[in-house]
């Protein structure tokens, strides 16, 4: 009992310190802030807080890609993984994997289903789903099939069921004989529940037999209502963050275990069936996370990539392999006397995104629809790779790349860690190259963000750009399954990100990864987005991400404390921007203290400003969460106050990030 209670008693001490008010306000001297409106210490990129996309956590299939089939092909290497057949009296060779090969590389496997006079009962398939199917009542869903047949007329029932077996939507179509050809074959419906782990049942009418591949369901509320399209809910969280650019398709998914499993973008485009799979890298990559289920179909391909980034507003940033495969598994080499076709691959890529629809690339872009220009002028060669074979292969991609396409931009990796021996050694060599943008990567504690909020006040103003490619708080340590997205993460998140923004001459872009976790698919934490299959909510490291895109400005000013630049004294982190196109004066504050702090902030190097500030306020306890069921329990408030002069008292409480907007009269 005794224990108990003291337990208790430390428990309440601790929340009480974190919360900064056990002590009431600690002795606190008005600090005095200065913000220089008239300074300029450099241009905010349009491209500056962007998003990184890879198909990690289930974020393509079984994420944003809304197929709700899982092996709808019959490619996984268990053919029919995803796949229940029920059979009633069961018949040996009644249900077949048949292989064309030869005469369909890419798609070699279908279904064969023999059927003995079928009735309800006798012969059903069932898909699973990506941990069962979000659906929705009211929604629409299309349902196609490709098949062929030599019999009479077969009928197939499709119906949606819920965990209760009970059918939510239903259609019945009939597959006639085509004479042996592949035919496809489509119907729609509506859902008449919502059920978050709905199963997909065909069962047959008839007697013969026929072919099956492509199962496939989609719902229509896609995003932009796209046929086979994306998930707008998780689609319309990105475009929210209204970010300057969008890098894909990763991440290690660019390098592969092996090359073989390298990301091919020629092979993502183009029709469906003809997209060829491969297994997911982060299928057995993490070895307490096993994900045995997890391909990439392709479905989201290079050209969907482009499309979404031209919906949302953001540069296009793709990374191609270099000609070497991740340096944690196989590390594969392309001897350099063979890396020709990866160098063809990534001029291609310009082509295809870029050029004219006489060019052969140009012209395969327009006939999937898009003859306009996707306006590509960056591309990253290589992820996370390093050494001199790196240097080496990189090389001659930037020769033939620049020799054609002088202005198009390059970013190179760093490998992977901010510092140490390969970090160095890199950086040097590619800022001796004159590297157009170098990608630097941090997952690290929280502690380190707050510690290295200063990492690019150094940086040479001129010469290479930073990317800074990939970071995430890290609340226990990398990789661990118990890393949390909490307020302790996102506020150091937020410290760092001041110190990205006020070097904005330097860092020129910056994403938070992995972006999207699926709840029961998940391999890597943390991450920006958690999904379900039916809701998406952001974490509190995506508020953070969202109140610095949404309220960038263009032209960085100085923010000082006494004379110096404010980063990290008594915890207060800040930035100041200019905003010149809304005349708009923006000041970031990060308060990662347990106590309120009193301030007086001065802005010099203007002349009127408007009464009335605008306020976005973020305050919560380290430890606080978003989840499904409290979405925005961590998100920003909004609120205002009245500025008489060009001064004004701002109390900055505990453990909070403020984003104050202040409307300047010319
Ligand atoms: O974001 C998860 C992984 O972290 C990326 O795929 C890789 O680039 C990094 O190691």
């Amino acid at each position: 009992m005794k224990i108990l209670v003291q337990k208790s008693l430390t428990l309440f001490i601790l929340c009480s310190l974190m919360q900064g008010n056990l002590f009431g306000q600690l002795a606190n001297t008005i600090k005095k802030i200065e913000v220089n409106a008239s300074s300029n210490l450099g241009k905010i990129e349009p491209t500056m807080w962007g998003i990184f996309f890879e198909d990690i956590n289930l974020g393509a299939d079984g994420g944003i890609y809304a197929e709700l089939v899982k092996n709808r092909s019959f490619e996984f290497y268990k053919p029919l993984m995803g796949w229940t057949v029920l059979e009633q009296p069961s018949k040996e060779g009644s249900v077949l994997i048949l292989n064309r090969q030869g005469s369909n590389l890419s798609n070699p496997r279908y279904l064969s289903v023999k059927l003995d006079h079928a009735k309800k009962g006798n012969l059903s398939l069932i898909n699973e789903g990506f941990r069962g199917m979000g659906i929705k009542a009211g929604v629409q869903y299309d349902f196609s099939v490709v098949y062929n047949q030599l019999t009479n007329p077969i009928q197939l029932h499709i119906e949606l069921v819920n965990a209760k077996n009970e059918i939510i939507g239903q259609a019945l179509i009939e597959a006639i004989n085509t004479k042996g050809e592949w035919k496809k074959l489509k119907t729609s419906f509506i859902a008449t529940a919502t059920e978050p782990k709905a199963k997909l049942k065909i069962w047959f009418e008839g007697d013969g037999e026929i072919n099956m591949d492509m199962i496939s369901l989609f719902p229509q509320d896609t995003w932009k209502k796209r046929p086979g399209g994306m998930r707008a809910d998780m689609i319309q969280l990105l475009a929210d963050l209204k970010p300057g650019f969008i890098r894909f398709p990763g991440g290690c998914i660019v390098e592969g275990y092996d090359l073989a499993q390298r990301y091919q973008w020629k092979k993502t485009i183009g029709p469906l069936e003809e997209r060829q799979l491969i297994i997911n890298r982060w299928n057995t990559e993490i070895a307490h996370r096993p994900t045995l289920d997890y391909f990439q179909t392709f479905g989201l391909g290079f050209f969907e990539y482009f499309q979404l980034a031209e919906d949302i507003g953001a540069a296009p940033l793709p990374i191609i392999n270099c000609g070497m495969a991740c340096q944690f598994n196989s590390s594969e080499l392309v001897p350099i006397d063979q890396l020709d076709p990866y160098v063809q691959d990534a001029l291609d890529l310009i082509e295809f995104a870029n050029g004219d629809t006489t060019s052969n690339y140009g012209r395969v872009r327009a006939s999937l629809g898009h003859p306009a220009s996707f306006n590509l002028s960056m591309m990253g060669v290589g992820n996370e790779n390093w050494g001199p074979q790196y240097l080496e292969r990189v090389k001659i991609f930037e020769k033939a790349i620049k020799l054609k396409y002088p202005n198009f931009k390059l970013v190179y990796s760093s490998g992977t860690d901010p510092g140490g021996e390969r970090f160095e050694s890199l950086n040097t060599a590619l800022r001796k190259m004159n590297a157009d943008i170098i990608d630097e990567h941090y997952y690290r504690k929280p502690d380190w963000f707050l510690n290295n909020a200063n990492r690019y006040d150094l940086y040479p103003r001129n010469g290479s750009k930073v990317f800074a490619g990939e970071y995430a708080a890290q609340s226990e340590f990398t990789v661990s399954p118990n890393n949390k997205n909490n307020w302790l993460t996102a506020i150091s998140e937020a410290a760092f990100m001041t110190g990205l923004e006020r070097n904005a001459a330097v860092v020129s872009m910056a994403s938070y990864a992995p972006l999207f976790a699926h709840a029961e698919g998940w391999q890597w934490t943390p991450d920006l987005i958690w999904v379900d299959n039916l809701s998406a909510y952001g974490t509190p490291d995506y508020y953070v991400q969202k109140m610095f895109s949404n309220n960038k400005g263009n032209k960085v000013v100085s923010i000082t404390l006494d004379g110096k630049t404010l980063i990290g004294q008594d915890s207060l982190y800040a930035s100041a921007s200019l905003d010149t196109v809304n005349n708009e004066l923006i000041i970031k504050l990060v308060n990662a203290a347990n106590k309120s702090q009193a301030t007086l902030i001065s802005l010099t190097g203007v002349s009127k400003i408007a009464q009335q500030a605008n306020t976005f306020i973020m305050q919560n306890n380290l430890i606080d969460m978003n989840s499904f069921e409290n979405p925005e329990k961590v998100a920003p408030k909004a609120a205002s106050f009245n500025i008489k002069g060009s001064s004004f008292n701002y109390e900055i409480s505990p453990y909070s990030f403020h984003v104050i907007k202040i409307k300047l009269i010319k």
